[in-house]
């Protein structure tokens, strides 16, 4: 029987079982402990990123090749025919008929599930505006599973752009299927959108909104950091609200043992850099293991078996 994520599109969080999230993290686990070199031979992929990244494309493309697959692509939209005025409909029609699936960055919202609709193969969103970033999710859940050993009733604080932070939007959803409890810190004209409490009441999950980082500290396993998304908003709303909530070593005093500091990276200034070397520092290993989750990602998607 295929897996059940072969030859789907990956769009969304919502769009995932609990089962299929664990089939992705112990697939992962799987190949960062036994690497392979040949789950994506005689492959071609397209990275489309109409958005700046680092972690994300390059990790997709280090992910392919090390799988033995090639990619072709572009790292900015306005060196592509899209400057011309071609719809993004037309350009993924033409590289669907070139490659065997398209990772693709764009900044509006519902992209990656409107070229969905006109891709003869799989599409992989590497994150749509302030909507979702699924495949960071995962490379999330597989950190959470490594640093902590397991993925349910985890106890996790959200701080800093949680309006705009698709990072932090996806993970909650995600969260959601495993009985997790959330602490949510962040700017009041940041706040969760209203629609992912609306989501979380549903589903019966507890959160609570804290007004500092160091009072949830002391209660939590996970403390997901995020930068601002200065690129989403007034450059003046910007100057109000950055630097509000930072993270210094000395506020780490009362961490549990076991508490880990995650960021989806790029930081600006909401993590020191004295945090870095304490033992709770762990964002570096988690853009690291991007690697290996989406290398679990593809290979699901294009191989029955894996
Ligand atoms: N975490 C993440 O999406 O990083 P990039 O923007 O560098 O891809």
């Amino acid at each position: 029987m295929p897996n059940p994520l072969y030859r789907k599109h990956i769009i969304s969080i919502p769009d995932f079982t609990r089962e299929e999230l664990e089939l992705v993290v112990q697939t992962a686990a799987q190949l960062k402990a036994s690497p392979r070199s040949d789950l994506l031979k005689d492959r071609l992929l397209a990275t489309c990123f109409f958005e700046p990244s680092t972690r994300t494309r390059l990790s997709f493309e280090t992910a392919v090749q090390r799988l033995g697959g090639n990619v072709i692509g572009f790292a900015d939209g306005a060196n592509t025919s899209a400057k011309k005025g071609e719809t993004l409909a037309d350009t993924v029609r033409i590289i669907s008929s070139y490659t065997d699936a398209i990772i693709m960055r764009h900044p509006k919202e519902g992209a990656a599930r409107v070229a969905s609709e006109f891709s003869t193969v799989p599409i992989i969103n590497g994150g749509d505006g302030a909507n979702q970033h699924p495949s960071q999710t995962l490379l999330d859940l597989f950190t959470l599973q490594e640093t902590q050993g397991r993925l349910d009733n985890l106890t996790v604080a959200f701080v800093g752009d949680l309006k705009y932070g698709r990072t932090v939007h996806s993970l909650a959803q995600a969260l959601s299927l495993f009985g997790a409890k959330f602490y949510f810190v962040g700017p009041e004209a940041l706040a969760m959108p209203d629609y992912l409490c609306e989501e979380l009441d549903e589903r019966g999950i507890s959160y609570s909104i804290a007004a500092t980082i160091e009072e949830v500290i002391p209660h939590i396993d996970i403390l997901y950091m995020t930068r601002v998304q200065r690129e989403r908003f007034d450059e003046a709303e910007y100057k109000k609200i950055q630097g509000q909530f930072v993270l210094r070593a000395d506020m780490l005093r009362s961490a549990r043992p076991n508490m880990k500091i995650l960021h989806p990276l790029p930081r600006v200034d909401e993590i020191t850099t004295d945090v870095d070397a304490t033992p709770h520092a762990y964002y570096f290993e988690q853009a690291k293991n991007g690697v290996y989750a989406r290398q679990a990602l593809l290979s699901l998607v294009l191989n029955e078996t894996v």
